[in-house]
């Protein structure tokens, strides 16, 4: 759990950076910290580092305050990705990753073992990567790298700012969708930052949302949707927050009110599993040539057909909270 209690941040004595925030943090929860450019995110993310002192208030990790605890150690439990990946470009991609482990003093094969194990996680085949150097790796594959060296040795908090903001679209969602699997099992407390609300929606269990250093609202993405606190909020996350809400549910969400319609033509028509969020539905029905489709259970067997109607309805008879 880290909990922020009245933490303000002033600059050379005259920018307020971060002003006077409270909130807490769940063990195990990722907290998404969105907002404009120069809203004091990144400057929150490194107070809780101590890269960035604090100007007043506390930040306690299970209930110990920050500053009582040495610096270093502080950081070696605190996994970091920068805002741009921050690989040293005179090291390695397996140097790179265990310079944590190997400031623990982990023995080689340790060492190695974790590189691999990690590597593989992100879909970086291990022994291809391990002798190469930064520059020899894509955008987004020093990216993963990044995000691998920041959990080498298993922190159980880590700082993460904007991880995947060099992105394209397409392996942006596809990474989001790898970490949230790989948090499944790992469970860490995760504080990332982020200036897309999309993105705060589909990664966030909480987002906190700043406007001049200030908080505006810490809440679920279906409250912030549902219930925006004030103009601000409203207008960040944007006059189609209903469409919006429809990504916090999935095909079997809907299922629990609706009834799947027997199958007409089972070749032709687009396939989606009881998994698929109704954002994605909705797409592929405006994208699509068919006005149906197909959803499969999780044995690929196709248990009924959909249409743009279940989804409206589904939206409007949430729609108190949408
Ligand atoms: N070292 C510094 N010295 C003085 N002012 C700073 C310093 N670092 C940041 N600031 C100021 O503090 C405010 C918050 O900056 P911060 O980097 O935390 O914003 P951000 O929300 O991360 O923005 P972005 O989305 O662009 O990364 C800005 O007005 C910035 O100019
Ligand atoms: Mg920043």
């Amino acid at each position: 759990m880290i909990q922020f209690s009245n933490v303000t941040k002033i600059y050379n004595g005259n920018v307020k950076a971060v002003d006077d925030v409270n909130f807490t943090v769940q063990k195990g929860n990722i907290s998404v910290f969105l907002g404009p450019s120069g809203c004091g995110k990144t400057t929150l993310l490194r107070m809780v580092n101590r890269l960035v002192p604090i100007t007043d208030g506390t930040i306690s990790i299970n209930g110990t305050d920050t500053s009582s605890l040495n610096e270093i150690e502080l950081r070696r439990k605190i996994g970091y990705v920068i805002q741009s990946n921050g690989l040293f470009p005179n090291m390695n991609i397996e140097e790179n990753v265990c310079i944590v482990p190997k400031l623990l003093g982990w023995d080689r094969k340790k060492q190695r073992d974790r590189f691999n194990y990690l590597m593989d996680l992100v879909g970086l085949a291990p022994d291809e990567y391990r002798n190469r150097y930064p520059h020899e790796l894509s955008g987004g594959q020093q990216q993963r790298v990044g995000i691998v060296r920041a959990m080498a040795a298993d922190p159980p908090v880590m700082l993460m700012d904007e991880p995947f903001g060099a992105l394209d679209p397409i392996i942006r969602t596809h990474i989001q969708n790898e970490f949230l699997q790989i948090q499944k099992e790992v469970q860490k407390t995760i504080l990332f930052v982020s200036h897309d609300i999309d993105e705060a929606i589909k990664m966030g269990d909480r987002v906190a949302i700043f406007k001049d250093g200030k908080l505006m609202q810490y809440d679920s993405p279906a409250e912030l949707l549902a219930n925006p606190k004030n103009n601000f909020v409203r207008q960040f996350v944007g006059s189609d927050r209903a469409i919006k809400s429809l990504s916090l549910y999935t095909v079997a969400d809907l299922l629990d009110q609706t009834k799947l319609k027997p199958v007409k033509n089972k070749l032709t028509t687009p396939r989606v599993s009881v998994d698929t969020n109704l954002r994605e539905v909705l797409s592929t029905l405006f994208n699509g040539s068919e006005s149906e489709l197909l959803v499969e259970d999780h044995n690929k067997q196709v248990i009924g057909s959909l249409t743009i109607a279940d989804v409206q309805n589904y939206l409007q008879s949430n729609s108190q909270t949408a």
